[in-house]
């Protein structure tokens, strides 16, 4: 197969004109034909005004193409969607898969041997593994890194389980106008990443566990010199594998590998949209993620990483503790070190190298963790018949079994209007309930399932309360809060039964959800329900193509026709 500049020749006749007219242009950038002969890394650059998380990107290209260089290969850099959490309407997860079909044509459409995908903010590193995975060239994945922590009288704070704890404070009348625009300056220090175990931190773990990114590449904060090493390392490592051929996506990511990052999510306390994500992956090879299996496992992993929402620390706490490699030490069996990464070294290797940190304990060993069980639980019942998810390591442990009356929220909208009212029917005991918030209801599966609580709930003291929803909710955040609940509402899911005073009743230990009406009550509901119509904000462009095609929860919100056998 022709490699360098030779690949993937546009057609304009016979392939040495089409070559000759190919060098000709990229001659006008000052090129040596010595440069442009060499094996080609290709390098995208994710950065962008809108992207905070991305800002140290440029920094990082520059060190990637030092590395690539200094091995022999010629850097190409080139741009592809950058998607900042905050700055994605209607959501980030609306253009993930967007992001995704970008990456992967332009990794197809021109001329690379390898690549390096430099990701990071919460939905681009599923995107870009979920494009290498497709184009299966030889990948190695940066990720930009995690902020350095803030500090606020006194205490260290992290976005956003801080920002979302302190909005809770300010609600709940405990925090005033002016201390809480103080704390909006302070709880994100610097470029890079959420610095708790939110999405971002999750995908990043879960990316070096899959063998895809340097060791330690995870949790190296986004502004310190070891990230620009780590970067000009990733280039000489992406350089051999240009001149190798190899090893490939499809070569690394095994069922043992994925089975190993799916031990390093539950041990890390990880995002929910991990799991999301992971699927997605897993669906673009030959591979999938069982839902049970998933469950059956975080019965047996701990949680060792105390890092917030789940425990205490932050990012670079786990990186000075020895970051992935040493959790993996501490995982011992439950990961199968026999697994491959980019360097072509075994987990085992790095595993061996992992560095011993004296008195840090931000990894736990397995016979003090965190939590005995994993992070994440896989619910299933009459309300969620294809599954549904808890982080209950973030949950109050006293509302893991609970039965409480429905609190019902047509959509988002409706609950941003209503929930704060005075005259809301709700107590602390009660079940708050969204629907019209999944991958079509919403549409793009808003991080909504962190319902606020009622403020006149809140300043009477209450912390948690059973909260269930077809949406998403931020890695960062924590409480008692079901999500994904599958199929959504939008297309007759049972949370659309759902009528206000309803009983419903969660049992974390026996994994159910359920609606407790009975079954002809519920037919007589779903014979009710209006026939689901195409909505006006999906008649054209990429909207239609997302209501069209995406797929719910529990099969990672890809289009269904992006899939490894493509559309069924
Ligand atoms: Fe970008 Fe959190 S907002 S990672």
């Amino acid at each position: 197969m022709a490699d360098g500049l030779r690949k993937g020749l546009t057609s304009y006749g016979d392939a040495g004109f089409s070559l000759f007219l190919r060098k000709a242009f990229i001659k006008a950038m000052g090129y040596s034909d010595d440069a442009l002969n060499r094996p080609i890394v290709g390098i995208t650059n994710t950065y962008s005004d809108y992207n905070p998380c991305h800002g140290n990107v440029p920094q990082i290209i520059e060190a990637v193409k030092r590395g690539v260089m200094l091995s022999g290969a010629m850097p190409m850099v080139f741009p592809t969607i950058s998607i900042a959490e905050s700055f994605a309407f209607p959501t980030s997860m609306y253009l993930r898969n967007l992001m995704a079909m970008d990456t992967e044509e332009m990794i197809r459409a021109q001329p690379m041997d390898s690549v390096v995908v430099i990701g990071g903010c919460d939905k681009t590193l599923p995107a870009q593994i979920m494009a290498a995975v497709s184009a299966d060239l030889p990948t190695v994945v940066i990720p930009v890194g995690p902020m350095v922590v803030g500090h606020h009288k006194g205490e260290v704070l992290g976005a956003c389980t801080d920002c979302r704890r302190l909005w809770g404070k300010y609600r709940a009348g405990e925090i005033d106008d002016i201390e809480i625009e103080a704390v909006n300056g302070r709880l994100a220090p610097s470029v890079g990443t959420c610095m708790v175990m939110g999405t971002a931190s999750t995908m990043a773990c879960i990316t070096e566990a899959l063998g895809l990114s340097l060791p330690m590449s995870a949790t190296i904060p986004a502004p310190h010199a070891e990230r620009f090493r780590s970067a000009e390392a990733s280039g000489r490592v992406a350089a051999v594998m240009a001149k190798a051929k190899g090893p490939k996506p499809s070569e690394l990511l095994t069922a043992t590998s994925f089975q190993n990052a799916q031990v390093v999510l539950q041990a890390i306390g990880g995002s929910t949209n991990g799991l999301i994500h992971l699927t997605a992956i897993a669906n673009r090879t030959r591979h999938r993620i069982d839902l049970d299996a998933f469950d059956k496992l975080g019965r047996e992993v701990p949680v060792l990483i105390d890092l917030k929402p789940s425990g205490e620390h932050y990012m670079e706490h786990f990186h000075h503790a020895g970051g992935v490699p040493k959790l993996m030490a501490q995982l011992g069996d439950l990961i199968d070190l026999d697994a491959k990464t980019i360097t072509g070294q075994t987990l085992r290797e790095v595993v061996a190298d992992a560095e011993e940190v004296p008195g840090q304990d931000a990894i736990r060993p397995r016979d003090n963790p965190i939590k005995a069980e994993g992070a994440m639980a896989v619910l299933h019942g009459n309300l969620a018949p294809r599954g549904a998810v808890i982080k209950q390591s973030a949950a109050s442990p006293k509302l893991l079994q609970h039965t409480g009356r429905a609190v019902v929220f047509e959509s988002v909208e409706d609950m941003t209007l209503r929930v704060d009212d005075p005259d809301l029917d709700v107590n602390a005991d009660d079940v708050l309930v969204l629907r019209n918030a999944g991958p079509k209801g919403a549409p793009g599966m808003p991080e909504a399932g962190y319902l606020p609580i009622p403020k006149k709930l809140a300043r009477g003291g209450t912390k948690d309360m059973v909260r269930i929803s077809d949406a998403r909710m931020s890695g960062t955040a924590f409480g008692t809060i079901v999500l994904h609940i599958t199929p959504e509402s939008a297309v007759g899911g049972p949370l659309a039964l759902v009528r206000n005073g309803d009983m419903i009743r969660l049992d974390v230990a026996k994994r159910s959800i359920d609606l407790l009406v009975d079954e002809a009550e519920l037919e007589k509901r779903r014979a009710a329900l209006a026939p689901a119509v195409t909505p006006e904000w999906a008649r054209r462009g990429y909207a239609h193509l997302f209501n069209e095609t995406i797929l719910q929860a529990d099969e990672g919100c890809d289009f269904d026709f992006m899939r490894e056998q493509g559309k069924d």
